[in-house]
């Protein structure tokens, strides 16, 4: 059967990381006018996603229906849903799989079917569902999050149903059964290359790129079409604005983040109405992006470690691969690369750094590159 929904990793924007809950109807329509402007939208990046603290934190209507922040959205959310569609894009909302969301507004437990249906009345494409205040085990965690996605379904409208539990409780393993079409695999990703642990009540939280590394490296072969690893939001751009916490990240260790996400969703979380060249290089590489959408599907996986330099391979559908060097260590080293270490054979393949989108040398046997600390080196080698 066809996959209609994430056949390639979803693409977009999330308003959480740059905005947190200071969230408004032209925040949302500025950023849609961005991604126009900008050639997003062309690149893919095509749901725009309102995350927590949307809602009226009051409560429902007298008919128990969601209402929009009249502060925030005074001409609700589906004028806003008209808005995105007319410029090409689709909107994404959020809520929580309990009483209340992370946040403290009304969640979704209970509600699924009619939180669905207004959603669906409003010209939704994507939620994003969260875990926050639910109970902890996996049962209670399946049942509810399967309970949204037949709810979902059950309106007849196609929306990309995006879990949010951090992890904690598999969900690589039972997310495309409950509906899903993505499924975080860690905490909240922070603006910096190490973990910074912030004493809240979440399970996870100030998760640092460098850890997020080794959650995809051992989650890789789950993803796929259909459903996504995801490692949460990028924090390209940002450069320690934005609500969520963290120094910021070396030019070097933006692209790394940038290249291994390109292994799982890439969901922009800066705020685009200001963006950087340096940053929108990063975000918007045709070559590097092609990487992330290849039709094949298959997520990178980490093919060999050498002290602390990594390659991992991602297989593509025109029969090459790709090859990702980074070094994670603090001094510069040389990668080396067989060509046995990536699946091809012994003979001349032409080799393109993506990133720079140069060919270089061709090689046979075997390849080295000096890969500067934090950087990644992404390649495309064919064979001839
Ligand atoms: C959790 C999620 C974040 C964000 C916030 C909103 O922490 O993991 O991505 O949605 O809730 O409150």
């Amino acid at each position: 059967m066809a996959i209609s929904l994430a056949a390639t990793p979803p693409m977009g924007w999330n308003s959480w990381n740059m905005f947190g809950s200071q969230i408004n109807e032209a925040a949302i329509r500025e950023t849609a006018d961005a991604i126009a402007a900008l050639g997003l939208r062309e690149l893919g990046y095509n749901y725009v996603v309102i995350d927590d603290c949307w809602s009226h934190k009051g409560g429902r209507d007298s008919n128990g229906d969601l209402i929009a922040d009249p502060e925030k959205f005074p001409h609700g959310i589906k004028a806003l849903a008209d808005y995105v569609h007319e410029r090409g894009l689709k909107l994404g909302i959020y809520s929580d799989a309990a009483d209340r969301t992370c946040a403290g507004y009304p969640g979704s437990y209970g509600f699924e079917e009619q939180d669905a249906q207004l959603w669906a009345g409003w010209g939704i494409d994507f939620l994003k569902y969260d875990y926050c205040n639910a109970p902890t085990d996996q049962a209670t965690a399946l049942e509810r999050y399967a309970s949204m996605g037949a709810a979902l379904r059950k309106t007849g409208r196609e929306c990309l149903f995006s879990l949010c539990e951090w992890g904690g409780r598999s969900p690589h393993l039972w997310g495309r059964a409950v509906g899903g079409h993505m499924w975080r695999v860690t905490g909240d990703i922070f603006d910096s290359w190490v973990s910074i642990w912030v004493a809240v009540d979440q399970p996870y939280y100030g998760v640092g790129i460098d850890v997020a590394l080794d959650v995809a490296a051992d989650l890789a072969p789950y993803g796929g079409p259909g459903g996504w690893n995801d490692l949460d939001m990028l924090v390209v751009g940002l450069k320690g604005k934005g609500h969520i916490a963290g120094a910021g990240l070396s030019w070097l260790e933006y692209q790394t983040h940038m290249s291994l996400w390109c292994m799982a969703s890439l969901m922009i979380g800066c705020d685009l109405r200001t963006l950087d060249q340096e940053s929108a290089a990063l975000l918007m590489n045709l070559e590097v992006i092609a990487v992330n959408q290849d039709t094949l599907g298959i997520p990178a996986r980490r093919v060999k470690q050498a002290g602390h330099c990594e390659v991992w391979r991602k297989p593509l559908a025109d029969g090459s691969v790709a090859v990702a060097l980074i070094n994670r260590g603090s001094s510069g080293n040389d990668v080396v690369v067989r060509a046995s270490e990536i699946g091809l054979l012994d003979r001349p393949k032409r080799v393109r750094n993506l990133w720079t989108q140069h060919d270089c040398h061709d090689v046979a046997g075997e390849l080295t590159q000096r890969v500067q600390p934090h950087e990644t080196i992404l390649l495309k080698l064919t064979q001839p």
